[in-house]
């Protein structure tokens, strides 16, 4: 099996969970596109590769996919998912655990995403896509600053990256002498000063839903929710839940199984929201909650090479444990460079 972005927060809990199957050995490969990543050092095997949004992505992934005799892939990063959906016909014999091109570029796009959902009836934050200092403005005031804090975020990126609430109540002298770095709100007249007048990258600026934060979590076959669960998601480090509490929650269900519908979704997914709005919609695999009586990624990779029927996968729903948590804390490893 290849996982790829094997330095991503996960990963020691997954390839771990892949180990630990209960039923096989299995030979795990790991890619990244940097040589700190953690699966360098727990795969049987590593494999340094181009970005995800390099065009050779897919190429060097073939080649390491030949090199090793691999099975299936599962791509942890949302950056690997473009440049693998676009090429997944070309995997002969290979498992590619990758929604279609399309699926994949309308849960990307964020403002996509949100205009979709809210045409299925869906609630995702009311939203204006805009380039440039000069429209952020003209869309912050639109959506009710500075009477309502409104945010922005690039139309795509991943773990937070570039996500800020404009809040014209911000105390930065506050934010500067106590608190950690790193915090997200700032005021609509530093981030005009911030990003340049027009150009750059398209930014969503949307309502700032409020609420707790939850995930649908699960596996699909690009129509219908084959097994999954809603969790929380708490605790945030930055821009990463640290703590986890599995729900059941059968109307959150019924809204997850519409977008995995209406995108089509197939293999992992991911449905973040906060509050009632659904903020993101991730085709791959995020974090597990994992129970000793149900391994979702080595249930997904089953799947996907056709060892296990949907129908099989579907009648393991009665397991998910609502009264399941999961912690995730630093842990580190040594080693001696070899010259
Ligand atoms: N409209 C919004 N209202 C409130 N919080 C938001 C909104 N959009 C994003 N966020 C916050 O920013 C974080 C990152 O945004 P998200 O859309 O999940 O992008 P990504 O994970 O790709 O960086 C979310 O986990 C959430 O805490
Ligand atoms: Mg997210």
């Amino acid at each position: 099996m290849l996982v790829s972005a094997c330095g991503a927060p996960g990963t020691a809990a997954l390839l771990r969970a892949l180990r630990s199957n209960g039923e096989r050995d299995v030979r795990l490969v790991g890619t990244d596109m940097a040589e700190l990543a953690i699966g360098r050092h727990l795969c049987d095997a590593f494999h340094l590769v181009p970005a995800g949004s390099d065009p050779g992505f897919a190429d060097a992934i073939r080649e390491v996919c030949r090199r090793e005799g691999v099975d299936a892939i599962l791509p942890q990063s949302s950056f690997d998912l473009e440049g693998l959906a676009g090429e997944r016909d070309r995997f002969e014999g290979i498992a590619v655990l990758v929604s279609s091109p399309d699926t994949i570029r309308r849960s990307n796009d964020k403002a996509e995403s949100y205009a979709l959902l809210h045409r299925i009836g869906v609630r995702a934050p009311r939203f204006l896509r805009v380039n440039g200092a000069n429209e952020v403005a003209e869309a912050a005031a639109e959506l009710g600053y500075p009477e309502r804090p409104v945010c922005f975020k690039p139309v795509f990126s991943s773990g937070s990256r570039g996500f800020r609430v404009l809040d014209p109540t911000v105390d930065r002298a506050h934010q500067l002498l106590h608190e950690r770095p790193g915090s997200v709100a700032m005021r609509l007249e530093e981030a005009v000063e911030l990003l340049p007048g027009s150009g750059g990258p398209d930014l969503l600026v949307m309502e700032l839903a409020t609420g707790k934060e939850r995930t649908v979590d699960g596996i699909a076959d690009g129509e219908r929710i084959l097994l999954g669960h809603p969790k929380t998601r708490e605790a945030m480090r930055a821009g990463l839940a640290m703590y986890f509490e599995t729900l059941d929650d059968p109307g959150l269900m019924e809204t997850a199984s519409r977008i995995v519908a209406e995108f089509g979704i197939e293999h992992f997914f991911n449905i973040q929201l906060v509050g009632e709005h659904v903020i993101e919609i991730n085709p791959r695999i995020s974090t597990v909650v994992y129970q000793e009586d149900l391994n979702l990624p080595y249930l997904g990779v089953k799947h996907a090479l056709g060892e296990l029927s949907p129908d099989e996968l579907a009648a393991l729903a009665s397991r998910v444990r609502p009264s399941r948590r999961a912690l995730r804390y630093f842990e580190q490893i040594e080693w001696d460079e070899t010259p």
